[in-house]
């Protein structure tokens, strides 16, 4: 938990004047590293003011010890592991683990913990017939959003949030329940039939037999496309206080179950300033083309009066290279060969794309580099998954990183319902007017 300054011997805390003679003293706040925070709790109550922060840019809305990004060197820790050593050395259950409880796991744990996935991995089979209530061209976030959520009204042994015992049963269902959905949703897309979970194989490679298996015949899951899509689901697991996450938070935060704070974080993910970020860099390198048209959609990506931006760039936290796209960037190459895709012109175009716009002035200026979006498409799309699962993906992985912020909001003695205020800017107070009296 952060160091309140105020009980340390160095009262070393931020003064606020306003002008006037008023004064106000508040706390600076330390966390183990990164930058220090200014405890502003007491703010309205002295001072009668609020802070304004739209967009929440300089705003910590939480003290929290899994995740630390630093957006100047381009650094990302899980329990303060980099990044780059659990996507080289780890599995996706095993990051899931060290989220969820803080350590990495030994092997008897970590072989516990999946087994309790692998039991907790099917759905209840009414919910089945919720898809049927979908047309088959729904998007499939559309469908992860409902079937989640409906998640809560089946699943009533672990709605309690304040029981430690149902808030793991929750935790494990959700993780475990993802994949599970996730390939439902892909199948009913394609009117071919759901495939169901089989215990003996990996998370990554259940979700992939779930995902291409047919009921028709055995499905030999590519060890190759396992690891790469394990990988990556690793990249995704989870990212600091970003939009979905809060959503979860704020969600969780008013005492609603973890099935509802969790489709409320898939709802907010689906947008392609976040997640959905990653589909709408397939749709734009697909309209760029070929490779003379790039500068043209550099000049529309720098008018501020196009709309059009170069999806998979920029990013609020990183003002350096995301280096889950760093990783993506080095292992599509791999992945792609291992897959025998030899030449991929998407990536050919994503990667002179990239060259292009890092040496354009106002992309270097405003810092704007490749974020985790800019090359998972690719070796999705490489791996035979359709551009309108990529998010579900995300969302899949994330829910891990969702669900363990969750459950360290409930348990921080700090949490309190979240409500932000405002800078009202609407019309004073006035009189009703008649009807026969308008204009
Ligand atoms: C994710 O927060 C997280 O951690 C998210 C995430 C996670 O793991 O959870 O990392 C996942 O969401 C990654 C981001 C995916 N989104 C995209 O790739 C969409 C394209 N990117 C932009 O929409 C934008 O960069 C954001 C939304 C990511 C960040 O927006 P900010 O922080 O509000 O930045 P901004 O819009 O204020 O941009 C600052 C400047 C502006 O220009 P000026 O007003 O200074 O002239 O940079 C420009 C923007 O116009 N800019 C871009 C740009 N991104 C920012 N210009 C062209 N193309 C872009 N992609």
């Amino acid at each position: 938990m952060a160091q309140n300054s105020e009980n340390s011997t160095n009262q070393d805390n931020f003064q606020l004047t306003s002008g006037g003679d008023s004064s106000l003293d508040l706390p600076r706040l330390k966390g183990t590293i990164g930058p220090d925070v200014v405890d502003i709790r007491r703010l309205y109550s002295e001072l009668g003011c609020f802070t304004y922060d739209p967009g929440f840019v300089a705003t910590a809305s939480c003290s929290s010890e899994l995740t630390y990004i630093d957006g100047e060197q381009g650094i990302l820790l899980h329990r303060g592991y980099p990044i780059q050593q659990l996507a080289a050395n780890s599995t996706f259950t095993e990051v899931a683990y060290l989220l969820l409880n803080g350590e990495l796991p030994n092997s008897s744990e970590l072989s516990n913990f999946e087994g309790q996935l692998s039991n907790y991995s099917m759905i209840h089979d009414q919910l089945t017939r919720l898809f049927s209530g979908f047309r088959r061209d729904a998007h499939p976030m559309a469908i992860m959003v409902g079937v989640v959520g409906a998640l809560s009204a089946f699943y009533h042994d672990s709605l309690d949030i304040n029981d430690p015992q149902h808030r793991m049963v929750a935790s494990y269902r959700l993780i475990a329940k993802m994949p599970t959905i996730a390939a439902m949703a892909y199948k009913y897309s394609i009117g071919q039939p759901f495939m169901y979970p089989r215990n003996a194989l990996t998370y990554p490679e259940n979700f992939l037999y779930m995902m291409f298996g047919v009921p028709t015949e055995e499905f030999e899951v590519s060890p190759v496309l396992a690891k790469a899509i394990d990988r990556i689901f690793i990249l995704h697991a989870d990212h600091e206080q970003n939009a979905s996450t809060s959503t979860v938070r704020l969600a969780g935060s008013s005492g609603a179950n973890p099935f509802a704070c969790i489709a409320a974080g898939i709802a907010c993910l689906w947008g392609p300033a976040h997640g959905g970020a990653n589909e709408a860099v397939l749709a734009m390198l697909e309209e760029v083309g070929s490779v003379n048209h790039i500068p043209e959609f550099i000049d529309r990506a720098k008018d501020r009066d196009d709309p059009f931006r170069l999806m998979g760039f920029g990013h609020r936290v990183y003002k350096n290279y995301d280096p889950r796209a760093a990783v993506l960037r080095e292992s599509a190459h791999a992945v792609l060969e291992e897959l025998g895709v030899r030449d991929e012109p998407l990536l050919e175009l994503a990667m002179e794309l990239e060259r292009i716009a890092l040496e354009d002035e106002y992309f270097v200026e405003r810092k704007l580099f490749p974020n985790v979006d800019f090359y998972s498409g690719i070796i999705f799309r490489a791996m035979g998954i359709p551009v309108s699962m990529f998010t579900v993906l995300f969302a899949l992985a994330r829910t891990v990183g969702w669900i363990a912020q969750w459950k360290e909001m409930i348990e921080d003695p700090d949490q309190r319902i979240g409500r932000p205020r405002q800078l009202y800017t609407g019309p004073v107070e006035r009189n009703y007017v008649a009807m026969d009296q308008r204009s």
